[in-house]
């Protein structure tokens, strides 16, 4: 479910709620000042009769006895003066969608840029409508959730209708509908990530894929089994030949660049269950490893919203599907297997298969489009939970340049990350008496988020590239932490979308 109707309007229509910002002085924003002349001051006392103090997100609702008025919620915007990055308009938006839920007038919010000072972003040519745009995104991703199986939905949220205030409601329109398109990719992969394994898994991952991007102009192949047999795709194919489900490597090309410019390229996890084989894993919360896909599903909405947006730039996703199940046909502890890189790798443990998933579809990545930069995306360590916990995604790369981009995007769009060290200590914990490699680290070496950077490393052939770490944040247990209620966050959609906005920021005037 979804907040469908939202809107920017000039003035405030004939019957509704409203939501008004109030500065941690307790003072009314100017916005809400002309609201409250024309209430005869009803909003001003009601603020000083609750001593609200308006402390950034701090929220307070009453009733108007006014019939043409709803609810008043007052809304705390802290500090006169005090700058707004797009996170932070996302964040009251979001706190907004919240208290606004329950209310089954219209709702109109009276913050906007008279009230609000919008911060500078990379790329952006406008600061008309933004913050009122921005306001009304964070609304609609707070306002998602994945009820598809409830066969009662919930009956407190009321809400269907909200509107921003806007002195140009075009610009904020105009604005808005970028960032529509964005959240229709963010949707996209909170719903994948959020189906079940017995709904989602590699063919049917794969199907998704093909009925959401290619009318949207992605080109769209699929590799069945016969053909990564054929590309010697073994480590990929060891994974996956426990299971009844077979693999499938989705390749998705957007083409909104030069044809001769080298493509940026998304590789993503795709396990779409990860019992962990015959190293299998314990009951407890083994039904959470139905999110293990959730780097394929962030590549595949990513490319959702760059191709909705038209960005100029070649862009390249890959999604490395397989279900990981131990059965009389599953890998083996102790199984060497030959890589399509020639590299063999000693498998002694079949629930570290993420990296040898991708392992194989970094390579093929890199050989097949010379891409400039790759990132990959990974539900891959339990390690990066204890590590960093579920605020921030582990990011490691080879280059330092693309890891500031990704920190930068990162704190502008509030999906934080924390870049960790590689280094040989954790390269030399990998090496086999047998094979080239083995896939976890020998039992002195501890960091395994980093022994697993440092495997897929091997795998890229020299290339820039970074790689995120996304267990921890796939799947929001705290949703204050993230713009999303509980579940799927979609998280690296905005994030990495931000890294190729900016990336194309010369071409692209509006953002
Ligand atoms: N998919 C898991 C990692 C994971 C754990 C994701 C918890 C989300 C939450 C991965 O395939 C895995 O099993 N990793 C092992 C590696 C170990 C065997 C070296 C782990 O982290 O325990
Ligand atoms: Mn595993
Ligand atoms: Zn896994």
């Amino acid at each position: 479910m979804v907040l469908k109707d939202i809107s920017f309007v000039e003035s405030l229509p004939k019957k509704c709620s409203i939501v008004v910002g109030i500065y941690s002085d307790g003072s009314l924003s100017p916005s809400a000042k002309k609201v409250d002349e024309a209430l005869g001051n009803a909003i001003g006392s009601g603020v000083e009769k609750l001593a609200f103090t308006g402390k950034p997100l701090n929220t307070r609702s009453f009733l108007l006895s006014s019939e043409n008025y709803g609810q008043v919620v007052l809304i705390g915007l802290g500090d006169i003066g005090k700058e707004f990055s797009s996170y932070e308009l996302e964040k009251l938006g979001a706190t907004i969608y919240t208290e606004a839920a329950r209310l089954d007038f219209t709702v109109v919010v009276v913050v906007n840029e008279s009230d609000i000072k919008v911060a500078p972003n990379q790329g952006c040519a406008s600061f008309q409508g933004r913050c009122e745009a921005y306001i009304a995104f964070g609304a609609l991703l707070k306002s998602w959730h994945f009820d598809k199986y409830k066969s009662k939905k919930d009956e407190k949220i009321k809400l269907s209708n909200l509107s921003v205030l806007s002195k140009n409601t075009s610009a904020a329109k105009q604005c808005f509908e970028k960032l529509e398109n964005l959240a229709s990719g963010i949707f996209l992969t909170r719903h994948v990530v959020s189906e079940p394994s017995n709904v989602i898994y590699p063919e049917s991952l794969a199907r998704v894929a093909e009925e959401e991007l290619v009318s949207l102009g992605v080109e769209v192949e699929i590799l069945q089994i016969e053909k990564m047999r054929e590309l010697e795709m073994n480590s990929l194919l060891a994974v996956a030949q426990g299971s009844a489900n077979e693999p499938r490597l989705a390749i998705l090309q957007w083409k909104g660049g030069k044809n001769e410019e080298a493509p940026i390229a998304f590789i993503g996890k795709g396990v779409t269950f990860d019992s962990g084989g015959i190293s299998i894993k314990p009951g407890d919360n083994m039904h959470e490893m139905r999110y293990d896909m959730a780097g394929a599903g962030t590549v595949l909405g990513l490319l959702k919203a760059v191709a909705k947006n038209n960005l100029p730039i070649n862009v390249v996703g890959v999604m490395a599907l397989v279900e990981n199940m131990p059965s009389g046909a599953a890998q083996r502890p102790g199984d060497i297997v030959k890589s399509m890189s020639g590299q063999t790798i000693e498998v002694l443990n079949t629930d570290a298969e993420g990296r040898m998933v991708l392992a194989d579809a970094l390579w093929y990545t890199q050989n097949r489009f010379n891409p400039k930069i790759m990132i990959d995306l990974a539900t891959l360590t339990g390690a990066i939970v204890v590590a960093l916990g579920h605020e921030f995604a582990g990011l490691f790369s080879n280059c330092n340049e693309l890891a500031e981009q990704i920190v930068k995007s990162a704190e502008e769009t509030g999906e934080k990350v924390w870049r960790l060290p590689m280094s040989e200590h954790f390269d030399e914990g990998i090496n086999s008496d047998v094979a080239d490699m083995q896939n976890i680290g020998k039992p002195n070496i501890r960091g395994g988020s980093i022994t697993a950077a440092q495997f897929l490393k091997r795998f890229v052939n020299g290339k820039r590239w970074a790689h995120l770490d996304i267990a921890g944040v796939e799947i929001a247990s705290d949703e204050k932490l993230f713009i999303c209620s509980r579940g799927a966050t979609g998280f690296g959609v905005h994030l990495l979308y931000d890294f190729l906005r900016r990336t194309s920021a010369d071409e692209c005037k509006n953002c």
